[in-house]
């Protein structure tokens, strides 16, 4: 597997969040990835980035290009050296939100995309690594 040279943005506001979904959009047509896959993984950067803003203040998004034969992959690293998350399980639940919204994002993401890993620890921050392949 060969990779692209990646892109990064700090996220501190919407509207770095929406300019994320914009530059990951702009990026997953130029691949080929299709609408509907290019719309899967654009909200699942959406929810990610608003995670970061919400819980963490601020963060960076790492964008890359990974190839695998004939395919292409969109590779997307959200971080933030937040507060992290105590019960990760709890977390990933559907509904499960301490922030009062749908707590839909992080599970929403993991259904939407074809790589989810998540690492957190409480006190040093989040990090979610996705890929959406063509
Ligand atoms: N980057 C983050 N830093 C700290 N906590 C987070 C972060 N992202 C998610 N969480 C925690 O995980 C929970 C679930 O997130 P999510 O599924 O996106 O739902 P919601 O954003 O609606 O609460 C949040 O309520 C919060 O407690
Ligand atoms: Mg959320």
């Amino acid at each position: 597997m060969s990779m692209d040279a990646s892109q990064r943005m700090r996220i501190f506001s919407p509207t770095d969040a929406s300019l994320a979904v914009l530059v990951v959009k702009d990026i997953a047509q130029n691949a080929g990835l299709g609408k509907l896959k290019d719309s899967a993984l654009t909200t699942a950067v959406s929810e990610l980035t608003t995670n970061v803003i919400k819980y963490a203040v601020h963060g960076l998004m790492t964008v890359q290009v990974l190839h695998r034969q004939q395919h292409k992959g969109i590779e997307v690293i959200v971080e933030d050296r937040g507060p992290g998350i105590v019960d990760l399980n709890l977390a990933m639940q559907d509904h499960v939100s301490t922030g009062g919204t749908l707590g839909l994002g992080l599970p929403g993401t993991r259904r939407m995309v074809d790589e989810f890993e998540i690492q957190s620890t409480p006190g040093s921050g989040t990090r979610v690594r996705i890929v959406k392949w063509s």
